[in-house]
């Protein structure tokens, strides 16, 4: 009763911000994003029978609280999914470049639904596997799949727009500060729904951005997807700034960097900003500009790493005959799906 997954982060090119049903977790607006290859998240679940409680271990620290809790409802749906009562071992590692506040809930939910259903035995279609992630958090639902993915609001699971290799992209991730985020994105969501007089004119429009979106990604056209992708995160974070208080993510750093963007974009080069809950700014950009736009972001004072991306692949499992450390290496000497 053993599984160990690999999940990649993702970035939304059309945001999710907002809950339509908090108790089951869907979101108001439809979203699409663009699943990375340079972060992932590696997670071994044990389900045994000797056991007298869940325990999760991330990165090396054991987890308490909330964010054992989230693992553990997760666990309690895959126990009643298999009838199985075995409470579970869980050890889960980011493998993200830096620690610097990017490590994502996308990838860990993602890798934590795959493993704990492979573990309790169940072969389930990755749609409804994507089902449980997004229970867990919205964002994970769609990192089940690689390349372009969509979450409808309302919809159980994420679906596959297109293939990784669909259209030939980077996507740069300018790191603007060290730590972890001030708000979390549950907490800053649930904020801005309940006090923000732009919330409501944030949901009636992310549909039409999300067809903008999925339709350019669709038709690999660059210069009609990048203005949208900065319009969906520009209204999103419009309407945290009109919450009461205000939800800020902006730092000095992202600023300059999103004044950068625009700056090489006036000089030709098609690069195109988005953000999340956080100051780190993520660029898109033809693969073939990618080390040029990498070099200009990394000049931007302040900033203190660029980490390239390219479109990563749907969530997969190892051997599970493997230890935590050998999976961990497996997946660092490049091993694929
Ligand atoms: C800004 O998926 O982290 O990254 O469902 O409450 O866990 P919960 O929220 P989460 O929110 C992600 C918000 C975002 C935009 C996005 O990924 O679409």
């Amino acid at each position: 009763m053993i599984a160990i997954a690999i999940a990649h982060s993702n970035i939304a090119l059309a945001k999710y911000w907002g809950k339509a049903d908090v108790a089951g977790n869907f979101p108001a607006v439809p979203s699409l994003s663009l699943t990375l290859d340079a972060l992932l998240t590696i997670t071994r679940v044990e389900f045994d029978p000797t056991l007298g409680a869940d325990s999760a271990l991330l990165d090396g620290e054991v987890l308490t609280g909330r964010p054992l809790s989230r693992i553990t409802t997760l666990l309690d749906r895959v126990r009643e999914r298999a009838s199985i009562g075995f409470f579970a071992k869980v050890e889960s590692r980011n493998e993200f470049p830096t620690a610097a506040g990017l490590a994502s809930s996308a990838s860990g939910f993602a890798a934590l639904a795959l493993a704990a259903t492979r573990a309790a035995g169940l072969e389930l279609p990755i749609d409804e596997i994507s089902g449980m992630a997004r229970a867990a958090s919205a964002s994970a639902a769609r990192s089940l799949y690689g390349g372009w993915v969509a979450l409808r609001a309302g919809s159980p699971g994420a679906e596959r727009v297109a293939a990784p290799d669909h259209f030939p992209v980077a996507m740069l991730v300018a790191v603007t500060a060290a730590g972890p985020k001030a708000v979390g994105s549950t907490e800053g969501m649930t904020h801005t729904r309940a006090t923000s007089p732009y919330y409501a004119t944030w949901v009636n429009h992310a549909p039409v951005l999300f067809e903008r979106v999925r339709d350019a990604v669709l038709a690999r056209d660059l210069a009609a997807l990048g203005p949208a992708v900065e319009q969906s995160a520009l209204m999103m974070h419009a309407s945290m700034l009109a919450a009461d208080p205000a939800v800020i993510y902006f730092l000095p750093t992202t600023l300059a960097v999103i004044a950068r963007v625009r700056e090489l974009r006036a000089q030709g080069t098609a690069a195109f900003f988005t953000m999340d809950a956080g100051p780190h700014v993520k660029v898109l950009t033809q693969k073939s500009a990618a080390a040029d736009v990498a070099t200009a972001l990394g000049e931007v004072a302040g900033v203190k790493r660029v980490i390239v991306c390219r479109p990563g692949p749907d969530a997969y499992c190892l051997d599970p005959g493997l230890d935590f450390a050998q999976a961990v290496e497996r997946v660092r000497s490049g091993a694929g799906p």
